[in-house]
């Protein structure tokens, strides 16, 4: 069945979580299953991921987070970070257009160090100008991006205006996170079958509902985000208090 003609119809359209966030997860997997480099897993990736914008465009959410390379990611075989580094590049270059005439805004979050190739934070930049006053869906790459380092960051911003420790609250950490205007997600998926948050948005999803699936990356599709999101609207959030 073609996924654009399913019908999320038997969604609650009231009740759609306005930030889903991704965590990406089992390229390799998918691609050693089929005696394929796991390069060409990621590859795939790409097909899954506008797959999803447009079914998040397509029910509305208005924000949409998406773990692309995690601060732990440079650990791997250096080929397989070389061809990551290129791979986003060029997913930059060829699909920024698209993604602009389909009114996202894109974003990043992570560190810009001196490890990501030049090349790739051109592109970056680029995608955000392109792109920064669409309004329908705000697309958040996450890239070179840990949570353990947003917080790290926060805390070193923070320590540099001198801010006194007893003025210090979670607000104050709050607003000195990679993106001030991001809501904290309603909903985070993962994909791959593995029940982990791997560094992802730690801070934000203090309070996010989780869903976690055994479809890897490349096979994900809106379908699997409808599905998601039916999960989540089976859920009793709480925060704390007795409701
Ligand atoms: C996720 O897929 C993509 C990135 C982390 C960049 P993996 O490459 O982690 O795939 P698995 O988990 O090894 O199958
Ligand atoms: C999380 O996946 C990072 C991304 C999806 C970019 P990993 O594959 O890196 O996480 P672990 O190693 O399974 O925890
Ligand atoms: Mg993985």
């Amino acid at each position: 069945m073609p996924t654009d003609s399913v019908d999320p119809g038997y969604l609650d359209m009231d009740r759609i979580p306005r930030h889903v966030g991704c965590v990406m997860d089992g390229n390799g997997r998918w691609a050693e299953q089929r005696g394929m480099a796991r390069t060409e897993g990621h590859a795939r990736g790409e097909h899954a991921l506008f797959d999803v914008i447009e079914g998040a465009l397509e029910l509305g959410i208005e924000w949409l987070s998406v773990y692309a390379f995690s601060t732990e990611n440079w650990n791997r075989p250096e080929d397989e970070v070389r061809f990551l580094m290129n791979f986003n590049r060029n997913i930059l270059r060829s699909r920024c257009e698209e993604l602009n005439q389909m009114g996202v805004r894109i974003r990043f979050v992570g560190r810009r160090d001196w490890r990501v190739p030049k090349g790739v934070v051109q592109e970056m930049d680029e995608a955000i100008e392109l792109t920064r006053c669409n309004k329908r869906l705000t697309l958040v790459v996450a890239f070179n991006y840990g949570g353990r380092a947003e917080i790290v960051d926060a805390v070193r911003k923070i320590a540099e205006q001198q801010i006194p420790a007893s003025r210090i609250t979670e607000r104050t950490i709050a607003r000195h996170l990679y993106d001030q205007e991001m809501p904290e997600p309603d909903l985070i998926i993962r994909t791959s079958g593995e029940y982990r948050i791997s560094n992802f948005l730690l801070w934000e999803l203090a309070y996010s509902e989780l869903v976690f699936t055994d479809v890897l990356w490349p096979d994900f599709d809106r379908r699997d985000l409808f599905a998601a999101i039916a999960q989540y609207q089976d859920r009793h959030r709480r925060f704390g208090q007795v409701q």
